[in-house]
């Protein structure tokens, strides 16, 4: 999973390079931009913790995430602008429980030296899932994307909600019975 989320923010980070190099407003170029910024750090911080327990970077994760990146960045130019937004929030919607659950997991096996970077990281990619809702949830294509490839207002791949955060020490309450997307 660690490899899997190390390589994933790589695709996110490019896919947001060609998300901000899209649009033109200058505000919300700067916005993705420190998303993708966000991006980058959390893999910085997931490789810090594979560094701790020998674990090398996946050579074919790499490889996929960083062509799907591309392909998501290149499409951001050609298919408008509702879809690089709806498919980013859903991406990251996805995204908030992959860090609960290898929180959990470490937890598990009773190390929590990770615990504040999990959690942090798994709340960030909440505030990047709502920061993309909010962009777009009152499209006239909202009801339509969110019946076909459920994630929308009132579809969310996790159960975390900013407005009433648990602690970390609670935090394993968060994903039970969350699938995580692929
Ligand atoms: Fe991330
Ligand atoms: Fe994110």
């Amino acid at each position: 999973m660690l490899q899997k989320a190390y390589s994933a923010e790589k695709a996110a980070a490019y896919a947001y390079i060609g998300h901000a190099g899209s649009i033109k407003s200058l505000k919300k170029k700067k916005e993705i931009k420190q998303i993708e910024d966000d991006e980058w750090s959390h893999r910085e911080e997931v490789f810090k913790i594979m560094n701790t327990y020998n674990i090398k970077a996946s050579v074919y994760y790499e490889f996929k995430y960083a062509l799907i990146g591309k392909v998501i960045a290149f499409s951001c130019y050609i298919i408008g602008w509702f879809m690089p937004y709806y498919f980013a929030g859903k991406l990251e919607s996805g995204n908030v429980c992959e860090y609960f659950i290898i929180l959990k997991y470490f937890q598990k096996i009773g190390i929590n030296s990770h615990d504040k970077e999990l959690f942090e990281m798994g709340v960030k990619e909440k505030e990047h899932e709502d920061y993309f809702l909010n962009e777009i949830k009152d499209s006239k294509l909202m009801p339509i994307f969110q019946k076909l490839f459920f994630w929308g207002k009132s579809n969310s791949y996790n159960d975390v909600n900013l407005n009433e955060l648990k602690s970390i020490e609670n935090s394993n309450e968060y994903c039970e019975d969350y699938r995580k997307i692929d």
